[in-house]
C-alpha cells in the first residue's frame, strides 16, 4: 500500500493538534481522518493547506464518529478534558474514563481491526477500559491495543544524555512499568550506550523522569499539561506502528500493552511491532536491586490503577 488510513480523535485538542501537524507531514499517511466534538472544521482547513500527500478530513460531533472510522488501520485517541478549578481527581478520571469508553466503543463497530493508540489519562487506566470494552464487543486482540508511553522514552532520552555528556539522539532508555508518577520505571542498568551511573545519579534520574510532567504543569502555571513533546512523542510512535503495519521488521519501542511479564495484566515493556500490532513483548532482561526495589512500587500502584478502569466498565 502507499499509505494507511489514520483517524486522530481529539485532534482539536492542545496534543490533538500538533499531532495532526506531525501526521500531515508524514509520508506513512495517505488518509488522515480528523475528529472532536469542537472545532475540526478550522484544525482541518488549516491542515489542508499544506502540501504534502496526506488527504486531510474533518469530523465533528458524535454523529460522525462512524464516518470518521470508516476504513481507519490505525486510531490515535488523544481526546479528553482538562482538569478545571473545583474538579477533583476523580471528576477527571469518571469523564476521560466515559470519553475512551464511547469512543472505543465506536472503534469495535465501525472499526474493528484497527490498531489503537491511547494517550488519554490516566493511561495506566484507560488502557484496561479500551480492552473491556472490545472484550465485550467481542472484537479484543491484545496486539492491537497500545498505550502511548513513548513520551516518558523520549523524556528519558533527553535527561540521560544531558548527563552522560551526548547527543540525546543517539540515546535510547527502555522506560518499562506504566505511565504516572512511581510507575514510571526508567531501566537506567539497560541504556544505550551503556554507563554507569552512580547511586545519586541513578536516584536523581529516576524521580526527575517519573516527575516530568509536573515540571511542564508548573511551567504552564495552571493552564494544562504537555502538549507539544507529547505530540511528538506520539507522531513518532504512531509512525513506528505504521512500519510494523507496512510490513517492515525489527520495530522495537516501548509500551503500555496486556502483558505476562508481570503478573498484572497490562505493562509497560519494549515490544516488537509488526503487521498485526504488537508481535513480541520483550522481558525485563536483568535488573540491579534499585531497579527491583522500584518495580516493586510500580506492581503495587499499577494494580490500584488498573482495577479502577476494570471497575468502571464493569460497575
Ligand atoms: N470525542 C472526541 N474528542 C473529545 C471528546 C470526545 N468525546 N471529548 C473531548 N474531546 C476533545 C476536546 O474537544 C479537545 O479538543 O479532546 C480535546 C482535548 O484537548 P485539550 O483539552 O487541549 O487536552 P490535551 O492537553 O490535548 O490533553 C488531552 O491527553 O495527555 C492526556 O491528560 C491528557 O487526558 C488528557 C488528553
Amino acid at each position: 500500500s502507499s499509505g494507511f488510513k489514520v483517524a486522530v480523535l481529539g485532534a482539536a485538542g492542545g496534543i490533538g493538534q500538533p499531532l495532526s501537524l506531525l501526521l500531515k507531514t508524514s509520508p506513512l499517511v495517505s488518509t488522515l481522518h480528523l475528529f472532536d466534538v469542537v472545532n475540526t472544521p478550522g484544525v482541518t482547513a488549516d491542515l489542508s493547506h499544506i502540501n504534502s500527500s496526506a488527504v486531510v478530513r474533518g469530523f465533528v460531533g458524535n454523529d460522525q464518529l462512524p464516518a470518521a472510522l470508516d476504513g481507519v488501520d490505525l486510531v490515535v485517541i488523544p481526546a479528553g478534558v482538562p482538569r478545571k478549578p473545583g474538579m477533583t481527581r476523580d471528576d477527571l478520571f469518571n469523564i476521560n474514563a466515559g470519553i475512551v469508553q464511547k469512543l472505543c466503543e465506536g472503534i469495535a463497530k465501525h472499526c474493528p481491526r484497527a490498531v489503537v493508540n491511547i494517550i488519554s489519562n490516566p493511561v495506566n487506566s484507560t488502557v484496561p477500559i479500551a480492552a473491556e470494552v472490545f472484550k465485550r464487543a467481542g472484537t479484543w486482540d491484545p496486539r492491537k491495543v497500545l498505550g502511548v508511553t513513548a513520551l516518558d522514552v523520549v523524556r528519558a532520552n533527553t535527561f540521560v544524555a544531558e548527563v552522560i555528556g551526548v547527543n540525546p539522539e543517539i540515546v535510547d532508555v527502555p522506560v518499562v512499568g506504566g505511565h504516572a508518577g512511581v510507575t514510571i520505571l526508567p531501566l537506567l542498568s539497560q541504556v544505550t550506550p551503556s554507563f554507569s551511573f552512580s547511586k545519586e545519579e541513578t536516584e536523581k534520574l529516576t524521580v526527575r523522569i517519573q516527575d516530568a510532567g509536573t515540571e511542564v504543569v508548573q511551567a504552564k502555571a495552571g493552564t494544562g499539561s504537555a502538549t507539544l513533546s507529547m505530540a511528538y512523542a506520539a507522531a513518532k510512535f504512531a509512525e513506528q506502528c505504521l512500519r510494523g503495519l507496512s510490513g517492515e521488521t525489527g520495530i522495537v519501542e516501548c509500551a503500555y500493552v496486556s502483558s505476562d511479564v508481570t503478573e498484572l495484566p497490562f505493562f509497560a515493556t519494549k515490544v516488537r511491532l509488526g503487521r498485526s500490532g504488537v508481535e513480541e513483548i520483550h522481558p525485563l532482561g536483568p535488573l540491579n536491586e534499585f531497579e527491583r526495589s522500584a518495580l516493586s512500587k510500580a506492581i503495587g500502584e499499577l494494580k490500584g490503577s488498573i482495577d479502577k478502569g476494570l471497575n468502571f466498565v464493569r460497575k
